[in-house]
């Protein structure tokens, strides 16, 4: 039984970012304000929020879930700022607001997502109220989702992707390591935090992390097509304007929806053992391919 509602959690997750956030005269003060900026103030949280699904689904209070739920979400703001770097996808858009480099300058972007990543594992190594040897499997787990095989893989794949058109099983991987691997790991991070040993259920909630992370990626392609730049908050089109390799591209728009909703099935049917305590799982992996932004 849930007692609080997507919107009370992710009300929740932005408090502990703000709390976490460092402030203050022991570092310089312009990177700490890009941190913030690009950190505070819009954004789903999709990544926190899904900390706190599978936390809970397992029955741990929500305190122990803010440290992983921010770490997440940490990363995630320095993954989006490096991305929108012109050596990137050279954006000026991001949740509405100039992308971080546009508002503080390349090198500053570049040092705050630096240091946002190292915040993250500080965040991990300090605030997660476990013993250590379970710290530090988080911190692993962390690692791995956003080093080669992860994320930073994953951005490297859709770069050197520019122009070419990749099939399905290509794009899968791509997808997969960019966005699916640090999905999978926040859905992992709430199951960790949870002290979760079942294998099955580890198992259960690895299924649904990577079909919900691929769906939501695919989604994302969409909404880069059909998608209203007022509403997205980043520029509508700029995957085709810069020749990115996305679903829609490869196999069609349908056709992409339709896989949506076949990976959005199979996330669903691998979470039926956590029957209601999953519901904010289900409602999640709904919203991921509804979404409009
Ligand atoms: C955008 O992520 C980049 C992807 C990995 C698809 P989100 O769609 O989660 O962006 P925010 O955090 O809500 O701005
Ligand atoms: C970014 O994918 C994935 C990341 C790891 C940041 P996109 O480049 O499609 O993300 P958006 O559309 O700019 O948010
Ligand atoms: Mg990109
Ligand atoms: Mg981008
Ligand atoms: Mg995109």
């Amino acid at each position: 039984m849930t007692l609080f509602s997507v919107s009370d959690l992710k009300t929740r997750a932005e408090l502990a970012l703000e709390n976490l956030l460092p402030r203050g005269e022991l570092a310089p003060s312009r990177l700490l304000e890009a941190m913030r900026y690009a950190t505070l103030g819009g954004g789903k949280r999709m990544r926190p929020l899904l900390v706190y699904a599978a936390g809970s689904a397992l029955g741990v209070d929500f305190d122990s879930l803010d440290a992983p739920a921010c770490a997440v979400e940490m990363i995630h703001a320095y993954s989006l700022i490096h991305d929108d770097l012109p050596a990137m996808d050279d954006d000026e858009l991001r949740r509405g607001k100039p992308t971080c480099h546009i508002a503080f300058g390349e090198a500053t972007a570049i040092l705050a997502g630096d240091a946002l990543q190292a915040l993250a594992f500080e965040v991990l190594g300090n605030s997660v109220p476990l013993a250590e040897q379970a710290k530090s499997a988080m911190v692993l787990r962390l690692a791995l989702a956003c080093g080669p095989a992860g994320m930073a893989g994953g951005q490297a794949i859709d770069l050197a992707s520019i122009g070419l058109s990749l099939n399905e099983a290509e794009l899968d991987r791509m997808h997969s390591f960019k966005t699916g691997a640090l999905i999978t790991a926040s859905v992992m991070l709430g199951a960790d935090a949870a002290k979760c040993t079942d294998p099955a259920l580890l198992n259960a909630l690895e299924r649904y992390g990577q079909d919900f992370g691929l769906a939501f990626q695919i989604h994302d392609d969409i909404l880069d097509i059909e998608g209203d730049t007022a509403i997205i908050g980043k520029p509508q089109g700029s995957d085709a304007l810069r020749g990115k390799p996305t679903y829609p591209a490869a196999i069609g728009i349908e056709a992409s929806k339709r896989r949506c909703l076949q990976l959005k099935d199979r996330a669903l049917e691998a979470i039926t053992p956590f029957k209601e305590s999953g519901l904010l799982l289900r409602e999640l992996a709904n919203y991921a391919i509804e979404r409009s932004y």
